[in-house]
């Protein structure tokens, strides 16, 4: 009898060593790094620009194989269209930047939203719609349509349906896009709107053959790119655009180009239509 707290505690003991060598170690542990993850936005880039391509995606035919491998700048992913290297993808840790709230004085996205016209009962798709900056802004301007957000990050798609349950706005419907297309059927939407946004699509044909089967008969593609020809504007090559460029993309998937309003103080207001 004497025997049994002496068995007792070798038993405790053995299976406190067994727990010790057989546990997995919290990550903090393992590495002595804080357990919080650290955003890496470069790495995060390029997962995105590298998701695999949708199941029901063909290649264009050969005659149309628009894209060519070169030398990879510091901002691009080494991929061309049309003589321009393609940019990266702006990472959700940029919402900040996105929300700033500079960015009324720099670009005047108030002049950009009197532009945007969209009546009552219309479906307007806003493709790279990020945090949904504008969605919200056109959304709450034009109780009577529709906004379609789409995004290929699920974390931007979050945070715009987090805002628009915040302030109730039922008008908005957020949208997981693809790289290669914006998964909506054809002609369902009046018109699609890109701010900042084209230049860094990564299958830049795809997207706008999508789109413009998307868009019904005499739809309108807003794109606002920033003004490349202009060097006094801020902004890093890449993500810049030159009108004959975007006339040129847009041509090559049966766009006709309508009107610019240069009278923003950093973008082009490009108008292109479906005939
Ligand atoms: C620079 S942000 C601009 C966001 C918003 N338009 C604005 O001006 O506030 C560009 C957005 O385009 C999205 N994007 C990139 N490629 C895309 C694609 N193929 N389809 C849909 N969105 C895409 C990115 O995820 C990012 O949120």
């Amino acid at each position: 009898m004497k025997k049994l707290p002496l068995i007792a505690i070798l038993i405790v003991a053995a299976s406190l060593i067994y727990w010790a060598f057989t546990r997995i170690p919290p990550k903090s542990e393992k590495s002595g790094e804080p357990e919080v993850e650290i955003e890496d936005s470069s790495e995060y880039w390029e997962s995105v620009t590298s998701v695999e391509q949708t199941p029901s995606y063909q290649p264009p035919p050969p005659e149309h194989n628009f894209y060519s491998d070169g030398p990879k700048t510091r901002d691009g992913i080494g991929k061309y269209y049309q003589g321009r290297e393609i940019a990266y993808v702006m990472g959700h840790p940029a919402i900040q930047w996105l929300e700033r709230p500079e960015r009324e004085k720099e670009e005047a996205p108030t002049k950009a939203l009197d532009l945007i016209k969209l009546a009552p009962g219309e479906v307007l798709a806003d493709i790279g719609a990020g945090s949904g900056y504008y969605s919200l802004r056109i959304a709450m301007t034009h109780p009577n349509s529709r906004v379609v957000s789409v995004d290929i990050q699920p974390e931007m798609i979050d945070f715009l349906k987090g805002r628009t349950d915040k302030l109730g706005i039922a008008n908005v419907s957020p949208h997981l896009g693809k790289i290669d297309g914006i998964g909506l059927p054809d002609e369902s939407i009046d018109a699609a709107l890109m701010i900042d946004a084209y230049h860094e699509f990564s299958h830049p044909y795809e997207m706008m053959k999508s789109i413009a089967s998307a868009l019904r008969p005499g739809g309108r593609v807003y794109l606002l790119e920033y003004r490349e020809e202009d060097p006094d504007v801020p902004i890093k090559p890449l993500h810049k655009m030159s009108q004959e460029q975007a006339k040129k993309e847009m041509a090559l998937v049966g766009l006709e180009w309508d009107t610019t309003i240069d009278d923003l103080p950093w973008q082009h207001f490009m108008v292109f239509k479906k005939p």
